[in-house]
Formats: C-alpha cells, sequence, structure tokens
C-alpha cells in the first residue's frame, strides 16, 4: 500500500491497555486521520502475556470506540514493515521517563536503519500517566491495590479475576 501520511501506527503489547496508553491514542487520533493501535502478537517475546492477543485487542477496541478513527490489529512482523503494509507514515510513541527514552532511542535507531521512510513521532506522558505502566497495575491487581484510576473498568475486572488473591 503506499505511504498515507494521514495515517499512524500506535504499537504496544498492551498487556493490558492503561489509561497511559488511552491518552496518546486519544492525542494521536486528534493528529492524524487514522490512528491503527498495532496489538503485537508474538507468543514467544519478552515471555508470555497475561492476557491474549484476542483479549488485548478487545479490551483496546472497547476503550477507543468513541474516539472514531481507531482501527486495532494484531501484528507479528517488524513494527516498519507492519507500518509499510498499513500505509502508515508515522509511529507515535508514548515517552514517560528517562528509561523509556533509552530503551527508544535504541529502537528507532533500529527502526530507522530498516526503513528510514518511517518516521517515529514520541509524545511526552501526561503528569497524572507519568508512573502509569502495564506492569505496574498488575502487580497492584495481584496484591489487591487499587486500579480503577488506572485502567478501563473492564480491564480492572479481568484484571482481578486472573491476578487477584
Ligand atoms: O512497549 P512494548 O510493548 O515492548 O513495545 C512493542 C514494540 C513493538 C512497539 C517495540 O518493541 C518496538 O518498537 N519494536 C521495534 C522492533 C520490532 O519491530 N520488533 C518486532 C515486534 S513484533
Amino acid at each position: 500500500m503506499a505511504p498515507d501520511n494521514r495515517t499512524a501506527l500506535c504499537p504496544g503489547t498492551f498487556d493490558p491497555i492503561t489509561y497511559g496508553h488511552l491518552d496518546v491514542i486519544a492525542r494521536a487520533s486528534a493528529m492524524y486521520d487514522t490512528v491503527i493501535v498495532a496489538v503485537v502478537n508474538v507468543p514467544w517475546r519478552k515471555g508470555k502475556t497475561l492476557f491474549t492477543a484476542e483479549e488485548r485487542i478487545a479490551f483496546v477496541g472497547n476503550a477507543t470506540r468513541e474516539l472514531g478513527n481507531i482501527k486495532v490489529m494484531p501484528f507479528a512482523s517488524l513494527l516498519v514493515d507492519f507500518a509499510r503494509e498499513q500505509g502508515a507514515m508515522a509511529i507515535v510513541k508514548g515517552l514517560r521517563a528517562i528509561s523509556d527514552f533509552e530503551y527508544e532511542l535504541e529502537m528507532n535507531q533500529l527502526n530507522r536503519r530498516q526503513a528510514p521512510d518511517v518516521e517515529s513521532v514520541y509524545l511526552m506522558a501526561s503528569p497524572k500517566y507519568s508512573f502509569l505502566s502495564s506492569s505496574g497495575v498488575k502487580e497492584l491487581a495481584t496484591f489487591g491495590g487499587n486500579i480503577t484510576d488506572l485502567v478501563p473498568d473492564e480491564v480492572a475486572s479481568a484484571l482481578k479475576e486472573r491476578l487477584g488473591r
């Protein structure tokens, strides 16, 4: 598909989606005509996910329906190949802290070597979500912490069911 500069890709594992991810997706949705939320579907990558790709995709789809210009798709290839396939010219990611910056700089250099034509765009996390991560939410859920302001209700229920003691 020919590149379409009005389509952006928001990639991630989203295990599970948090309000921090949703903040970045909503801001990207205001900047581009179409935003594809690209959900990693590689079972052997970084160990097993808590939720299946189907569950993660459903959580993202339900949480972004009202934005109107979001597509949610699984991918299991190089991110830049998927971006090209989908006609996206930009990859949009959120940055929370210096630790994110180091990781994202490395990813950026790798991606740029593979596909100099696919640009990456970074949105700074909104301060109220700068501490928020999927792994932090899973840790809280495991020990009965309050996660209601961190993830959509459907995700909070699923986390409590799967991890609650
Ligand atoms: O934050 P995450 O969930 O670890 O991000 C996943 C992803 C794919 C956005 C990140 O690892 C990345 O930018 N990877 C670039 C290299 C690549 O294409 N890997 C294949 C992933 S299926």
